[in-house]
């Protein structure tokens, strides 16, 4: 089960602290969000579950996290200075602009008229001034992708590490695109966040090595809680792909809206590093391999290179953090209908998404004893280390339960009259509603296998 629209995630995000509009009090800044209490944790899980499959899970991968503001020299060589554009239209009688590609048939799509510019490129690339001097020369960019800084400190992390390709540097972190039409509430941000590998290689093995990750990343996907088959491959067309791509397979994922791009699996070739490498004699982004016998005979036949030292090829998967917490949210969003004829919201989130782990709450919001046996509770889970325990203390069970399956939290423990007398709780399942009274001694190792991080 999913949204039945982008209206209904909304309005759960807003109700239940998940995500808001920035700078609300002041009319909103457009294409802006901000995370809310849940937000945040559904957010820092699910990078950490990409930096757990990304570094922790592997021995070829080494972490980086470098700056925002980048140097326009970068961005310059990387291309994006002068190709990182979207087509502009300008509408003559609202005075609204569009992306080309979301006008539809003549019509500007906010007023309808046909009175409309031809298109124009517009860099996306957001501008700040560096130091206290504002003029022409003393200006960095906000980093429309974090990739451009792990291509120039590859000799640097290369240099650190002694790798030897086949190895990638995984970062994840904030990139900047100024565009033309944010929409679809998280989808198309203004600011948003990037986690991104690039995965160096031998030039002759990166196709090879194209196809592996594109069906690592989907298994990725379908452990976060999306089903494979939410999941459609695009293969980019030859003039639709970025200026640095040779081949560029994207994960289409359902959302809301309709099907749209959740992750970019690029075959980058050796552009990025080629291209800061011809423009400065002292960067040699080069590196060395350990070449078997098999591989310099398959690249003697396909006429590469055979030296020893080359310009590796990249592949990059590179997926939206905030694309990836609306597919999440999207497929575990259900309303479901119960026997007695009421219907309940559930978010079904895998628990290691999850924002808060486990809501123990006291049948009596008063009672001191309970109370205090209910806060016991909550801090010795607290010491398990899986993420946030929560003391709910309403005092009325069923609406916490309700309120608990709307934040995804996956088992509620509830303390009553009998658990002072006997040390028992009882625990509720959120999927199924099962409950069961289990020893508070039990409690640790009932939640560490629930949980299952
Ligand atoms: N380094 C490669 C790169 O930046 P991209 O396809 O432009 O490729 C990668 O972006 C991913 O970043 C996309 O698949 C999407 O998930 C996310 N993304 C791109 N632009 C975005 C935006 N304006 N708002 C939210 N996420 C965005």
């Amino acid at each position: 089960m999913t949204a039945k629209s982008m209206e209904e995630l909304t309005s759960l995000c807003k109700r239940r602290g998940f995500v808001f509009q920035s700078s609300e009090v002041y009319g909103g800044l457009q294409g802006v969000y901000d995370y809310g209490p849940l937000g945040v944790e559904l957010k820092n899980n699910l990078k950490a579950a990409w930096w757990r499959s990304m570094v922790y899970e592997r021995d070829d991968v080494e972490g980086l996290d470098a700056a925002i503001l980048t140097h326009p020299k970068v961005l310059h060589y990387s291309g994006h200075e002068e190709t990182f554009t979207d087509p502009l239209i300008d509408c003559r009688s609202c005075k609204k602009r569009s992306r080309a590609d979301h006008v539809a048939d003549g019509k500007c799509p906010h007023c309808g008229s046909v009175e409309l510019t031809e298109p124009r490129p517009f860099n996306l690339m957001f501008k700040t001034g560096v130091g206290p001097v504002e003029d022409a020369e003393n200006f960095a960019y906000l980093r429309p992708e974090s990739a451009q800084h792990i291509f120039t400190n590859f000799k640097n992390v290369l240099d650190s590490t002694s790798r030897t390709v086949p190895f990638g540097i995984a970062q994840i972190g904030k990139a900047f695109r100024n565009e033309i039409t944010p929409r679809n509430f998280i989808f198309r941000v203004r600011e948003f966040e990037h986690m991104e590998l690039e995965f160096f290689v031998e030039p002759g093995t990166d196709e090879e090595w194209h196809q592996k990750w594109i069906d690592m990343r989907l298994d990725w996907w379908e452990r976060q809680g999306v089903n494979r088959n939410s999941i459609k491959l695009y293969h980019v067309p030859p003039d639709e792909l970025a200026h640095y791509s040779k081949a560029t397979c994207d994960l289409m994922y359902r959302f809301p809206h309709g099907s749209d791009e959740l992750e970019g699996i690029a075959n980058r070739t050796d552009f990025d590093l080629g291209s800061h490498t011809k423009q400065q004699d002292k960067l040699n982004l080069t590196a060395t391999v350990k070449r078997n016998p098999d591989t310099t005979a398959r690249l003697a036949m396909q006429n590469l290179s055979t030296n020893k030292w080359f310009v590796p090829f990249v592949i990059e998967p590179s997926a939206g953090v905030d694309r990836g917490v609306l597919a999440v949210l999207n497929e575990s969003y259900e309303v479901e209908q119960l026997d007695n004829g009421s219907e309940r919201t559930v978010l079904r989130l895998p628990p290691h998404l999850a924002p808060i782990k486990v809501a123990v709450m006291p049948l009596k919001r008063n009672h001191a004893e309970i109370v205090a046996t209910a806060r016991e509770i909550v801090s010795d889970l607290q010491g398990l280390g899986l993420g946030r325990m929560t003391l709910e203390n309403t005092g009325n069970i069923g609406k916490s339960y309700r309120k608990h399956d709307e934040a995804g939290t996956p088992i509620c423990a509830t303390v009553d009259f009998q658990s002072l007398e006997d040390g028992t709780v009882t625990v509720r399942d959120r999927d199924s509603m099962d409950q069961v009274r289990i020893d508070r001694a039990e409690l640790s190792s009932y939640i560490l296998s629930a949980i299952r991080m």
